[in-house]
């Protein structure tokens, strides 16, 4: 697919199936997510990759926090909650590791942890592969982040689910940008 047509044309599958993307597949992932724009070239993002058990593992850790947030959560919502990384075969975490900087703020630096994981649902997109971006409250909860492994100053950008796209196709997006765009500073 030309590269036009990803960025014009890229949509999210949010059902996704087995196989997960190959080795070489996620190699060009990682390698369209380091060309995110950054500022000071700082590279303030890191990435996990959850696949197999460890979905399970991180059904737990989901429950875990429901539970500390809600004391009323029952054991069906445990259970659907525990399901929820087995949404996909394949789960990259992408993580703002802010690096301190004079110059780039925190905010900068999430801003290019979000463009890394722009440049990986573009990539996926461009090779076929499905890819849904999610976050939702685990990406905010203390048990979430804790669990995996972040440090007090980084914080989950988002949860990208990827795998082979299953159901109907979606229809090609709108692309219409009209009412988005103004022309400024036109005098007279
Ligand atoms: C930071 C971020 C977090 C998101 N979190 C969720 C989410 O938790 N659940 C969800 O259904 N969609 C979420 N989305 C939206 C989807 O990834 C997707 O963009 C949306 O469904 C529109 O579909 P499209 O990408 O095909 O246009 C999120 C998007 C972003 C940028």
């Amino acid at each position: 697919m030309n590269a036009l047509d990803t960025l014009q044309y890229r949509t999210s599958s949010p059902r996704l199936m087995d196989p997960a993307p190959t080795h070489e597949q996620l190699d060009h992932l990682f390698k369209a997510a380091v060309r995110a724009a950054d500022h000071g070239l700082l590279r303030p993002w890191r990435f996990l990759t959850i696949r197999g058990q460890a979905r399970s593992l991180l059904g737990e850790l989901l429950v875990s926090a429901a539970r500390q947030e809600n004391s009323d959560f029952s054991a069906a919502q445990a259970e659907k909650l525990a399901g929820k990384p087995h949404r996909a075969p394949l789960i990259i975490v992408t993580i703002a590791s802010p690096k301190p900087h004079p110059k780039v703020p925190e905010f900068e630096q999430a801003l290019s942890a979000a463009a890394a994981t722009q440049n990986m649902i573009n990539a996926a997109f461009a090779l076929g592969l499905g890819a849904m971006w999610r976050t939702g409250a685990p990406a905010y909860q203390r048990i979430v982040n804790q669990g995996l492994g972040l440090d007090e100053n980084e914080k989950i950008i988002g949860f990208l689910y990827l795998g082979t796209k299953t159901g109907a196709e979606k229809p090609k997006p709108d692309a219409d940008y009209s009412g988005l765009v103004h022309e400024w500073g036109e005098v007279g």
